[in-house]
């Protein structure tokens, strides 16, 4: 079709009238758009962006172990050893020593009979319920799950149902909905919601999913490195690893690397190995990633506490600081025994995403990076910073981004307060 002409049929058409077109090309405009934004130094607790030094409050390098020296020096060992890239999926040549040994230390780490290493943490979960998952299945979902447990479920063929964010009571109606279906059922939750930081309510879904015989997965990409004494995730946290039947996690945070896990009986990740189309069908990571993976897991089972802790003081320190401001914060939730569940995330709440845009473009401007989190990410109206820390931020790193907010609030006068 010549370039620059249409007709109503043209697939192409969406390129040009999407409902975010408008809004996009506004902020580009403006040079307020929050996307693509250069970092241009390595993703510290303070770093290099378009010229500027920034600190960074929107990493999920939260125990900042991609500077950590063990880790580098694992890195550039695959490096050294199996060159830049396996050129092969997991399944035929792109297999190493280091993907056996990862594979045996997170089993060890996560106490499960076995783990499969994907290439993404997006592949760990679309591979894994697309191949556990098929039409007449029922998969339930939490509505603040991430997109590639949507995508993976969309992938199967199953009947999707959807449940209110961490409403148990909504959960069991679901459940009861497939039992009425005689439909065979997974329920998949985040450990720790992206978003919004807070922590799946974990017992009460065990006990729905037990009494409905349904299978449960937990989504622990920010929950790994984080939560528990192991910083094995929230699975830990609650003391209910050996209840949940799959726990999957990620490089892409505390691990400090890039691909994805899935934790299970050795029975299921036997079976992901053979069926599992996104492990089968795409290449194996490059070695660097393998290697930098395994080196933070390794300095994570050695120095873990006292990393997590450093991290979520962290984190209470900048939720203090924000309410002192006024801001209002998305609170954590309690354990049974009344203990805070702090994460790394700590989001704050805007409400309107443009107002969030330019909130977003002031603070950029003046030295602080957030991320911002609109519709469709969050529900409309619910647009945030979500903000997180790392463990490698010291207080002065943390104050000067308060005093920073501090400056930029004031020309936001409709910003929610407390
Ligand atoms: C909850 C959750 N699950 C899965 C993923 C996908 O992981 P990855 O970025 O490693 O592909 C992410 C990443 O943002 C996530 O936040």
């Amino acid at each position: 079709m010549p370039e620059g002409t249409t007709t109503p049929l043209d697939v192409f058409e969406k390129v040009r009238k999407h409902e975010r077109a408008e809004q996009l090309a506004a902020a580009k405009e403006q040079d307020v758009l929050p996307y693509f934004r250069l970092l241009e130094s390595q993703a510290g607790p303070v770093v290099e962006m378009e010229g500027r030094e920034t600190v960074m409050l929107g990493s999920n390098n939260y125990l900042g172990l991609t500077a950590d020296k063990r880790v580098q020096q694992a890195a550039r060992d695959a490096l050294e050893r199996y060159g830049t890239g396996v050129t092969g999926s997991r399944l035929l040549n792109g297999t190493t020593p280091l993907h056996v040994e990862l594979e045996r230390e997170l089993a060890e780490w996560m106490q499960t009979e076995d783990t499969i290493v994907f290439t993404t943490g997006y592949q760990s979960n679309l591979g894994a319920i697309s191949a556990l998952l098929a039409p007449g299945d029922t998969i339930i979902c939490d509505s603040g799950d991430h997109a590639s447990i949507l995508d993976g479920c969309k992938l199967s063929g199953a009947r999707l149902r959807p449940f209110r964010h961490n409403r148990t009571d909504k959960l069991e109606s679901m459940l009861s909905r497939a039992a009425e279906d005689e439909s065979p059922t997974m329920v998949v939750v985040d450990g720790v919601f992206s978003m919004e930081g807070d922590v799946c309510d974990l017992p009460p879904i065990v006990e729905l999913c037990q009494s409905y015989g349904a299978r449960l997965m937990v989504d622990e990409a920010h929950g790994v490195g984080v939560l528990g004494e192991r910083g094995a995730g929230a699975c830990e946290l609650f003391g209910l690893e050996d209840q949940v039947d799959l726990r999957m996690g990620t490089f892409s945070k505390s691990l400090a690397s890039c691909g994805g896990f899935i934790a299970g009986s050795e029975e299921v990740i036997e079976y992901l190995r053979i069926s599992s189309r996104s492990f089968i069908f795409s290449a194996s990571a490059v070695p660097a990633a393998t290697g930098a993976a395994l080196g933070a897991l390794r300095v994570i089972r050695s120095d873990g506490p006292e990393l997590f802790a450093r991290l979520l003081d962290n984190a209470r320190y900048l939720r203090r600081g924000f309410r002192e401001l006024g801001l209002s914060v998305v609170e954590p939730g309690k354990l049974q025994d009344g203990t805070e569940t702090t994460t790394p995330v700590v989001p704050v709440i805007v409400g309107e995403d443009w107002q969030a845009v330019l909130l977003w473009s002031a603070l950029f401007e003046a030295g602080v990076y957030t991320n911002v989190a609109l519709h469709p990410a969050v529900p409309p109206g619910g647009a945030l910073l979500r903000t997180s820390l790392m463990a490698t931020h010291e207080k002065e790193h943390l104050d000067r981004a308060l005093e920073i907010f501090s400056e930029v609030i004031e020309r936001f006068p409709e910003l929610p307060r407390t």
